[in-house]
């Protein structure tokens, strides 16, 4: 089968190859892909490539082959999923505790637009805990993560100020729910309760310095690269005191199965709108990664395959 590998060239990441199809484990279930997506963090890994690792965390399409354990979906039925690697090609072997069902309404576009930066987004709103009333900041909120979490705290009764680059880049986020858009975090006026920040660089010390007392942020990501410089007097010209909390997405009490299968009747029902920038051939794979990387694509990149 034809499977993605990275080639460690900044200008080409990834390039199309034939590959065994794979042998799936006695929980996974063998998945033909009709879309995936792809993520900053990928991104950045194929910067410094594994040997023998092929890339692709982000699937939809059919279950081909169920499991031999019986677990998962028992025959040809439509998904979405999540493996851990390899979904970047023709076929991926997915545990099915990574795999939930796509009804009819979903396509596979949508589908595969959801698994990480949807899970994130999830995932970081329990982190925050109830959003309801309460004044949020949201740095990087224009990328797949961004519009998920705006979407999903704007309906839980936050009060939600994006960060963006330009008016354009906020627009669909005001759609989705956010009270203010601003496009440099010195301009969020605050104070904030919570404060998810994913950009580093000058920015967190800024967010932070935007907190309520007490207030909590949750830092999640460094999309700019450069690291944040936190200097400890600064921190008095914020809230007297404050919660920094690392995230993770995969450090949860809930599978992924669970959390997948919540996005889907999120979208499926309408109040989850998975925002594409980009919708390729899987040929375009390689300039759609450079695109993302460089800033060039709003919301989620989905690639597809015929
Ligand atoms: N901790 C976790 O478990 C976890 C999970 C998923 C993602 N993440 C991280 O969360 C962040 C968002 O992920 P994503 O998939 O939503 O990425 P994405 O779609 O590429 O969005 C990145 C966002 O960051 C902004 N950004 C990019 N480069 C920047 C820079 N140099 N300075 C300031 N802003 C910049 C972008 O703004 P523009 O529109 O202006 O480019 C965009 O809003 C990434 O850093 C990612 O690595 C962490």
């Amino acid at each position: 089968m034809k499977a993605y590998i990275p080639t460690g060239d900044p200008a080409e990441p990834v390039a199309l190859t034939d590959v065994p199809e794979p042998t799936p484990g006695a929980n996974e279930a063998l998945v033909k892909v009709e879309a995936f997506s792809v993520n900053r963090g990928e991104t950045f890994k194929l910067e410094a490539p594994v040997a023998g690792e092929r890339p692709g965390k982000d699937i939809a399409g059919l279950v081909v082959q169920p499991a031999a354990d019986g677990s998962g979906p028992a025959g040809i039925t439509r998904v979405v999923g999540h493996p851990m690697a390899g979904g970047w090609a023709e076929y991926v072997a997915v545990p099915t505790d990574a795999l939930a069902v796509l009804p009819d309404g979903v396509s596979a576009i949508r589908g595969a637009a959801l698994p990480l930066a949807g899970l994130t987004a999830l995932r970081l709103l329990r982190t925050a805990g109830p959003v309801v009333g309460r004044r949020v900041l949201l740095t990087g909120a224009s990328g797949g993560v961004g519009h998920y979490v705006t979407e999903l705290a704007a309906a839980a009764g936050a009060e939600v100020t994006a960060v963006t680059r330009d008016a354009e880049r906020g627009a669909r986020l005001a759609e989705l729910g956010a009270a203010q858009i601003v496009h440099d975090v010195a301009d969020a006026r605050g104070p904030y309760d919570i404060v998810l920040e994913s950009t580093g660089g000058p920015s967190l010390p800024l967010a932070l310095a935007r907190l309520a007392r007490r207030g909590t942020l949750i830092w999640f990501g460094q999309a700019g690269r450069t690291p944040a410089t936190l200097d400890f007097f600064d921190f008095f010209a914020g809230p007297e005191s404050a919660v920094i909390r690392h995230f993770h997405y995969l450090d949860a009490d809930t599978s992924l199965a669970e959390d997948l299968a919540a996005l889907v009747r999120l979208t499926a029902g309408g109040r989850l709108h998975p925002e594409i920038g980009r919708v390729a051939d899987w040929a375009d794979t390689a300039t759609t990664l450079t695109d993302l990387r460089d800033r060039h694509i709003r919301g989620k990149a989905v690639l597809t395959l015929s």
